[in-house]
């Protein structure tokens, strides 16, 4: 008589078990929306990010504050442009920057501060959004020597 209530539950079981498999698939991933170019630049001034950077290919920023030699330049051609990812680390995680920087001495002269209290989620997606177009990869003339034959 208990039977069939008994093969219902453990039909039911066996569904929420697939149901939470199918789930899983769908955890992969940061998943960001989509920033604003306009607002990025806005912020960028907003946040004094121009104090200590200039931005390759935008002329309008207000001048840096800090001597001409520690200016950081972002963007411009580089061997590895930076991915979307790695700028947003580079944003919200400088100290994590500083370990893996291959720079000398001369550079880790000036610290990028961390702006995480003082910085939206909106204007560090804006922000990204408009920093990521800047960097372009760099040609190099022997392009064989770099990665062997
Ligand atoms: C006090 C100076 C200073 C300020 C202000 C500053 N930074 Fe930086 N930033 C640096 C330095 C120095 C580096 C070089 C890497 C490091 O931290 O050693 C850097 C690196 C970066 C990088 C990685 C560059 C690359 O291509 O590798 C990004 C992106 C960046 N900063 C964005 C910002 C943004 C956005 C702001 C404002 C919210 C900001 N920075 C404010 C000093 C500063």
């Amino acid at each position: 008589m208990k039977t069939i209530p008994l093969v219902s539950s453990v039909i039911m079981a066996l569904a929420l078990l697939t149901g939470c498999d199918s789930g899983k698939n769908k955890r992969a991933a940061f998943v960001f929306p989509q920033g604003d170019v306009t607002r990025g630049q806005t912020a960028f001034i907003t946040l004094n990010c121009y104090e200590c950077h200039r931005v390759d290919g935008v002329p309008g920023l207000p001048a840096p504050k800090v001597a001409p030699e520690k200016v950081v330049l972002l963007g411009g051609e580089v061997a590895l442009p930076r991915t979307y990812g790695e700028l947003i680390t580079a944003v919200i995680h400088p100290a994590y920057e500083h370990s893996i920087e291959p720079e000398g001495p001369s550079e880790k002269a000036l610290e990028m501060p961390d702006f995480n209290r003082k910085m939206s989620v909106a204007q560090m997606l804006d922000i990204v959004t408009f920093l990521k177009p800047h960097y372009r990869r760099l040609r190099p003339l022997y392009y064989d020597d770099y990665y062997g034959p």
